[in-house]
This record gives C-alpha cells, structure tokens and sequence, in this order.
C-alpha cells in the first residue's frame, strides 16, 4: 500500500482520494524525511560529538559515584549511581542511577535511567497527565516473557572494595559459563569494557560520547536559548521543532540518550534494519562509498524507496551484530524512539591504517527519548549471537507451512468471483499456490472489518470453494479506522483512539478519509481489536483458512509529518507517540495474534505486518513495503532480506515484480528466481499496474515463473526445515555466506547470494537484464555440484557460470543432505502424505549430514511433541547412510506422527565421489529389524560428479534406518 504524494496541496489531495486513481508516483522524495540536522537532537548529538572531537582538554563528565555501588549477590545485579557533574560553575550534580545484570540467556544488560524523572519530581506546565517518567516499557513490548530474569549464577565481582576504599579506578565483573566473559567497569570517567576470554569485543563510552539530557525547567518564552550547560552542548530546539510547516510541541524538553559503542577488532557490522542498504552496513560520516547521513530506525511509510540509502524506512530493530575471523559480538538497543546511529571505522592504534581488517567500528547511538537499556551479547559465530538474541526477544514462530508457500496477491482482486477466477487459473495452468490477498477494496468504504456485499456478498462461500484445495485467504486490516464506521465510532467513544496533544482523538486522513488509530499500546484497545476477529463474527466468519495481513501500521498517516503520526500525540499512560514510536505497528499485530489464539487456541495464527520491531517475529511475517519493477529495487532485496535475517527476523519477502510499475516480462521471471528463496514468497501489484499473475504472462516467461514456483513446493521440507531451525535458533532461513565461513573474511561482505538454511544450497539468484553468466563466489575449499546437473565447481574464488532465461544459478555444497518432494500438486497441504526424495552431497572427505523436520503444518502440537525430526548422516568410511531420530520428547499427542506412518522416501541421490562395495547394482536397507536390497543407478557423466541412485528403498520416515552401500 502506498500514501499518496505527501506534497499535494490539502484540496487537491481530497479530490485525489475520492476519484483515487491515478494516484500519483514518483521516487521517493529524501526532503519528506528528517535529516540529522533537521531533527534536533541528533543535531545536538552529532554536534556535541564533533566538539568533542576538535577538543584535546575533554574529559566525559560522567562519573560512577563509587560509594553508590551495590551488589546483590542472590540477583546478580550490580546496582550504582552515574554523576552527570555540569561544569562551569554549575554545582549541581544529576543523578542517573544504573544496574548492571546478568540474565540466564548468559548476556549482561545495562539500564540507565535518571532520579529526577524517575521520582516524578518534575513539572511540565500546561501538560495535565503527561507522563513524566522517562519512557521504560520498550523492554516489556521487545523482550519475550521471562527473559530478562537475571541470576548470581558464574557472577563474580573482583576488587569492589578497593573501589570503595579509594583504591583503585576500576573493577571487573566475570559472568557466564566458567567466569569466560567479563567487564571492566572504569569510575572516572564512567566506562565499560566487554571481554571474552579476556579480550575486548564492545566497549562503551570509551569515545566519552555518552549524553543524557537531563530534565530541567522550561526558560521563559524570551529565552527560550537558555545557558548553555557547557560549550560541548547545542541548545538547539530543545523545547519545540517545526519541520515542514508542522509544529511538534516538546512539553518535557530535551530528554534524548546517546552512547558511544565500540566493537573492538571488528571491521564489519551488520543489522540495524530496516534500511534498503548493503548487508555489511557502510560508515555514515561521509567519504567515498559511504554514507554522509548516519542510519536512522523511525518508522515511517517511505514509497518507492531507492537502494543504498540510510532512510528509515517501515520496521527498526535496534540490534546490531558484529563479527570477525575469531568471534562475534551484539548489542541490541532496547529503544523504540527515533534513533540514529553513526558509524564509523578505523584502523587499531599501532596498526598500519590500510589494513581494514584490524579495523574497529564506532558507533554512535542517539535516540530522541526514553531509558538507556541495552544488551551485550558475545560469542564465537554469528549463530551464537542470533541465539543469545533470540532467547531474549523470542523466535520466529513456526508459520503454517501454508505461509511458508507461494502467496497471490494483488491491489486488488475486485470480487469474490475474480478471486475463484485467478483460483481457478492457476489450476488450468498447472502452477501451485497456497494463498491468495485481498486488498483494501474489499471493504465497504474501506471501513474495516466489514465486506462490500457487491462484490463480496458471501465471503464464506468463497472462502469454502478455496478449501477444497487447501487454500487461504488474506485479508488486510489497518489500524486506521473511519471515523464514521462503526469501529471508529467504537473506539473514539470508549477512549481507545491516539490522542492529539490536546486530548481529543488523533483526527487524521488515511484511506478512508477521516479516521482515527487504535492505540494498541493500551490492553483494553488490543482487547477490542482482538475482539473483532471473533469465531462468527460479521466480518471474520467461521472460516479455518482466513489469515490478516497488518499494513499501513508505522502508522502511515496521510499528510502527516514524514508521513506518520505527530509526536506529540499521546498514547495510554500519558506516554507520547515519541517514546513508543516503533513499537506501535508490533502492538497493532499483538492484538491480531491475540484475537486469533482466541477464535482457535490450537491453530497457528498467520499475519503479515509492514512495520516491525524487536520481537515481532514472534508474531508473523513481514516485507520490504511497497517497492519498485525495476532490477534496481530486485538487487537490494537479498541483502534487506538478508539483514532481517541477521536481526532475528527471518520471515521476511520482497513484492515479486515490484510494487509500481510495470516489469519487463523478464525482470517479473528473474524476480521469480529470487523470490522462490524468500521467506516470505509473495507476488504483489499497485492497482495501476497491469495484471501479472503467472498464468497471464507469455511464453517462455510463464513456463520460467512456473518452474520457479514448483522449485518452491519442491524444497518447501528443507525450507520449513530452516523455519523450525529459525524458530528454535535464531538461524537465518535466507543465510548469509559468512554463517558458513565465519573465518574467511573475503566473505564477510558478500550479499548477492547466500544459503538456503543449513542445506548447503548456494543461491545466486539473477539480477540484472540480459546477462549470459554470473561470477558466484565459493567460499572455501569444498567441492560445490550444480543444483540441476551436478558439474563440479571446486577452489574458493569466483566461478562462472552460464546462465539462459531459464537458469537459477544453484549450487549444493559437497558435505550436505536435504529433502526435497518431488511431485505436482496444487497446494502445500495437498503434498502432505507424498514420498521424499533425499539428496546427499559428499564432501571432498565422502561424509555428508543434514535433517528433515515435518509436523502437521497448522497446529501447535508440535510444541507437545507431535512432529518428526530426523538426522541423517553419510559415513565414508562405513558407506553407510543413516537416518536418526531428533524427537526426543515423548509425545502426548501422537496424531500426526501415527498418520505420517506409511509415508516413504521414494528416492535417494548421492551425488559426488562414490565406490559401491557391496554390489553395483544393489544396496542393502534395513528398517524396524527388517532388511531388504533396493536397486541403484551408478552414473559417472563427463565433465560432472558421480551420482549413485537408490531407487525406491522404500523406509518409511517416522523410525530408524540406514543403507549400505
Ligand atoms: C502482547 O503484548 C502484551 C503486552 O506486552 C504481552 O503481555 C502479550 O504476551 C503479547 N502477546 C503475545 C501473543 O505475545
Ligand atoms: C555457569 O557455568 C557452568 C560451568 O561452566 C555452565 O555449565 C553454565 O551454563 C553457566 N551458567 C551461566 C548462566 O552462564
Ligand atoms: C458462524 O456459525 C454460527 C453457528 O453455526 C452461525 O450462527 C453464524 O451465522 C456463522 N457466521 C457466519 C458469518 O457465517
Ligand atoms: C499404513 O499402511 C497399513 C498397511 O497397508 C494400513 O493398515 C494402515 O492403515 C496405514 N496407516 C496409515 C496412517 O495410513
């Protein structure tokens, strides 16, 4: 979905949203958008930074008060005072109190918070029930239940006495499995060090950039410049903004938090999404290739974005992962107020400068309110970090394996009879689909939660006759609601709207014209939300298969200011809009997963979301937003999606084809090579754009997308294999090329291909116009074999290889086995009790490993245990394949597994150097004491890897087995 131009004049723009089309588009214009020097207090940051800088006398004013330290050894927590001394002859001193804790998850957490506010003892005139606490629930909404508790467990702290006694200037804290992890704590000024066998990975304030602006009393009107505290510190508006002729009232003052953060030895990071930026994130303070502004996490509806950019865009999540050859690190930022953040490389002391790769990166954090809160996590992979990270924000959910499948969609399919119609096409033209989309023109006058009875008089009819092949539906609701419907009604007359500054229900303009937004940070307004989606509801039915897409949720407001809501505009609680901003959108989805655990407690709710933060993948799947038909916008999805994956939110797409526009013919069937290894796979279309389901488009452009999509079904058991790994993990489902080679460093910025899972398939999807080859890079010493033909590939380095309209460059990495289901059938559940075909590829050592995991795909009786999980191994040494257990749980449900009983692995493919040693025409299978031989095929092809064919061996996949070959 996009707002139209945000430059249109108001009369102008009322008569486009009546007639509605054309609406206008045009790249996005960079001046919608706050500049760090338009949005004052990163213009006070970055400035007070710079000082710092020029100046050789500074020193950080923020001082430990050693007498306030405490430590309470049941708790783990170290609790103190931070001193914040205002100099020039200023003798008050302002207290930050702080604790430092360390969690079961093993990370260490820092929150800094200050007294004043703390306590209430401040006064914010004209301003009846402001909260006047510095905003400290962003933790609550990001953080899943539980995984804050902190522990004394390992806890040790060394030399606080000599603190006490005036003895000495710092003190370490040793945490985690054998004491390995530490931090060193300095008192004068305040800085912490983060070690890891003893070595520094994430340092903070040793830039001295720390700054909490601390409450004072608004100056009378006429100097509304007041003292400047020091000459460090800009006083730029500080009280009041205008951009753009709208007028941000700040009744609090200045109370933005920043923080330098220094990762030590690391010259690449990575995460902070969303931004349609390179995977390995560029510095931000200017010089060539870099970015001049720094990364900026605001939610905000940003249309017809362009690559390479530091805009913010939909989602923010404030983690930033770290890594190189021996280790990795992360902090995750516990904000969700506008945020900035600089980065900055440079090369270690004594290090010769050119030398990248002893680089240190430093980065600058500065959000516009709230807590300091933040999370230090350390470990020796990018796995390990996505692991610490995801058992305190949660896990992607597993999805329906609908979900995880080819979506339909399109603004917008008009009537219930289209929707049967492109159902039906896709059926006469043999092309799989699990979901299709309805739009916003569904509705009756876009109020949500109603059908327009012309064109949808019997949604559940519809809904019934895509049941027959196992199909859903996805209907869009946003959180903005008419003003005259009923909900917003509803929600105006029982206080559940966001407010204006004074009080009176936020009134603005959205797709249907006046509305108001549901201020789902308030339980009782995620209740009625929840509520409408009620089992028999009016608008959500009985149906089993209807699944809600949450769009326009940053919230995009029309006209609004960088097209959202005002800041000023208050929540429940007193908090405004600029304490919470990019958490709104993840409350809009809680209250959505909620209603639907309501309608079915034991069905896994689907949901699509646009904007996101920190812990929304415990709730869905989200996408890029409303992209562009050209290879431009094609390009920057895989490492956007990548960078999601990085951040602990895999379940993530692009719009295949681009959102405006309309793609060649052949861009629209490269997009589809890409998109079949998207987590979230879904084609999507502006209203202006010509139709393109796959079914329309001319040969051999059809036949092309067609393939594409069977591939999908094809590898949707290893993929969903990489979405329970995900979900129990943290691991990237798209992954990037340095999770498998964390130790070469040639492979750290890579971003135009990557892993499917831990499958070892190496994808290099297409993205540019009439190309004949691509150069894929292999990224160490392993033999590769071409999905489709087996040619070996073999060397780290760059390959090429030749590519038709028809190839998807596609290699399987020797050392790996994966599933595959090979038959047509029109949608995922229709697949369910078809055989496997396994595909074994040997490392240059003859070994291979990999795992399957299947369970009902809807339900969550997996979580009792009602799924299977098998390894399997290839021994070179025994030639012996074997299939091994994972299922460790004793099921008390056993449905699915009992009914999975007869369902077989009709194929296995051993790809690579092979000698049969019992026969070569035979191998013998043994299963549940049984053993029999099965027929193969031993091929030796020129110019490719041996394959050796097991035919029909006929194990069943629920028990043990293994094969001699
Ligand atoms: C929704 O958010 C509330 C408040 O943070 C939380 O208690 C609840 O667990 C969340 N719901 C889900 C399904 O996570
Ligand atoms: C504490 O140390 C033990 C032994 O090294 C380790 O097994 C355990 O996981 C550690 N616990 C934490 C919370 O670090
Ligand atoms: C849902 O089912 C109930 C009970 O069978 C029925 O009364 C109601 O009309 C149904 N609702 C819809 C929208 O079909
Ligand atoms: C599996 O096959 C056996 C033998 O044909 C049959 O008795 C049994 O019902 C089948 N089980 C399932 C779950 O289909």
């Amino acid at each position: 979905m996009v707002t139209i131009s945000t430059h249109s004049s108001w009369l102008s723009s009322a008569i486009a949203l009546l007639c509605l089309f054309p609406i206008l588009v045009k790249a996005v214009d960079k001046s919608v958008f706050k500049s760090c020097a338009e949005s004052s207090f990163c213009k006070r940051n970055r400035h007070y930074a710079d000082a710092i800088d020029r100046s050789q006398f500074w020193a950080s004013p923020y001082e430990v008060q050693t007498s306030s330290l405490k430590y309470d050894i049941w708790t783990g927590k170290l609790e103190g005072n931070l001193i914040k001394n205002l100099p020039n002859g200023v003798q008050e001193q302002i207290i930050f109190p702080f604790e430092l804790s360390f969690l079961v998850s093993g990370n260490a957490r820092l929150k800094i918070d200050e007294e004043r506010r703390m306590k209430q003892n401040i006064s914010i005139p004209g301003f009846g029930n402001l909260n006047k606490q510095r905003y400290n629930q962003a933790a609550e909404w990001a953080l899943a239940s539980g995984a804050a508790q902190s522990m004394g467990e390992n806890v040790t702290v060394h030399g606080l006495e000599d603190i006490q006694n005036g003895f000495a200037q710092t003190f370490e804290i040793t945490y985690g499995p054998g004491g390995s992890k530490s931090v060193v704590m300095s008192m004068n000024p305040f800085k912490m060090d983060f070690r890891n066998q003893g070595e520094s990975q994430v340092l903070l304030n040793s830039d001295g950039l720390i700054n909490l602006e601390h409450w004072r009393p608004q100056p009378a009107n006429d100097q509304l410049f007041d003292f400047q505290l020091n000459e460090m510190e800009l006083n730029h508006d500080m009280w009041a903004d205008q951009f753009k002729g709208f007028k941000d009232t700040k009744p609090r003052g200045p109370e933005s938090i920043a923080l330098d953060i220094t990762f030590s030895g690391y010259s690449h990071v990575y995460g902070i999404p969303e931004h349609s930026d390179t995977l390995s994130l560029r510095q931000t303070r200017g010089g060539y290739g870099n970015h001049d502004e720094p990364y900026r996490l605001y939610n905000v509806d940003i249309f017809e974005y362009e690559p390479n950019s530091a805009l913010p865009m939909y989602g923010a999540i404030p983690f930033m992962q770290a890594h190189k050859q021996e280790s990795s690190a992360g902090v995750f930022w516990i904000n969700a107020a506008d945020t900035y953040i600089d980065i900055i490389k440079t090369a270690a002391s004594n290090e010769d400068s050119f030398d990248i790769t002893s680089a240190s990166t430093r980065t600058h954090w500065m959000s516009e309110a709230g807590i300091i809160d933040l999370v230090v996590m350390m470990g020796d992979t990018p796995g390990s970090i996505n692991k610490l990270y995801g058992d305190l924000t949660g896990f992607t959910t597993l999805p329906q394996l609908s979900a995880a499948s080819y979506h339909q969609c399109r603004w917008n399919y008009n009537t219930q009879d289209d929707v049967l119609e492109v159902d039906e096409n896709f059926d006469l033209n043999d092309i799989p689909y699990d979901v299709i989309w309805l739009d916003i023109e569904y509705t009756k006058d876009r109020s949500y939660f109603t059908w327009d009875p012309a064109t949808f008089p019997n949604p559940e009819l519809m809904m019934q006759k895509l049941d027959e092949s196992k199909r859903k539906l996805t209907a869009i609701i946003d959180p903005h609601l008419k003003a005259s419907s009923r909900v917003g009604s509803e929600i105006k007359a029982q206080g559940l709207a966001i407010h204006d500054k004074d009080r009176n229900p936020f009134l603005g303009q959205c797709w249907p014209g006046d509305s108001y937004w549901i201020d789902t940070t308030n339980v009782d307004a995620r209740n009625y939300w929840a509520n409408q989606y009620a089992l028999g509801s009016e608008f959500a039915g009985n149906s089993t298969n209807l699944f809600i897409w949450n769009d326009m949720n940053e919230p995009s407001v029309f006209h609004g200011v960088e097209t959202t809501i005002n800041r000023d505009s208050i929540h429940i609680d007193g908090w405004e809009n600029r304490d919470l901003h990019n958490l709104y959108g993840m409350s809009v989805v809680n209250g959505t997963y909620e209603g639907f655990i309501a309608r079915d407690a034991n069905s896994r709710p689907f949901i699509l979301t646009r904007s996101f933060f920190a812990g929304s993948q415990r709730f869905g799947a989200a996408w890029t937003g409303d992209n562009v038909a050209t290879w431009e916008s094609l390009q920057i999805a895989t490492p956007m999606l990548l960078t999601n994956g990085v951040a602990g939110m895999p379940f993530m797409g692009a719009d295949v084809g681009g959102f405006f526009k309309n793609p060649t013919s052949e861009l629209l069937a490269r997009w589809y090579q890409s998109g079949t290894f998207y987590p979230f796979f879904r084609a999507h279309a502006h209203i202006d754009t010509k139709r393109r389901e796959p079914f329309l488009v001319a040969e051999p452009y059809k036949s092309v997308i067609r393939d594409a999509i069977k591939l999908r079904y094809a590898l949707l058991p290893s993929i969903y294999t990489a979405f329970y790994h995900a979900s129990v993990d943290g691991s990237p489902i798209m992954m990037p090329v340095y999770y498998y080679t964390p130790k070469n460093e040639r492979s750290f910025a890579i971003d135009d291909q990557f892993f499917v899972g831990n499958t070892g398939i190496l994808a290099k999807p297409v993205v540019q116009q009439d190309v004949d080859s691509v150069e894929i890079y292999i990224p160490d010493d392993e033999v590769y074999y071409d999905y489709f033909n087996y040619h070996c590939y073999e060397g780290m380095g760059y390959h090429s290889l030749k590519v038709e309209l028809d190839t998807i460059p596609l290699l399987s990495r020797g050392g790996h086995i994966y599933a595959r289901r090979d038959r047509f059938r029109r949608s995922s559940e229709l697949m369910k009790f078809d055989p496997f075909t396994l595909i074994v590829t040997l490392s240059k050592s003859g070994f291979a490993k990999g795992d399957l995991y299947i369970d009902d795909g809807n339900s969550f009786d997996h979580q009792s245990g009602d799924f299977i999980h098998y390894e399997f191994t290839f021994n070179s040494g025994f030639k012996k394949l074997m299939a091994v257990n994972q299922n460790k749980s004793n099921p008390d449900t056993h449905k699915f597994i009992d009914g999975m009983a007869n369902v077989t692995i009709e194929k296995i493919i051993i790809v690579g150097d092979l000698t049969p040693t019992r026969s070569d025409s035979q191998v013998r299978v043994s299963q549940n004491t049984e053993s029999w031989d099965a027929s193969i095929v031993n091929k030796s092809l020129t110019s490719s890897a041996h394959v050796l064919v097991i035919k029909k061996p006929n194990v069943t996949i629920g028990t043990d087995w293994e094969i001699q070959v």
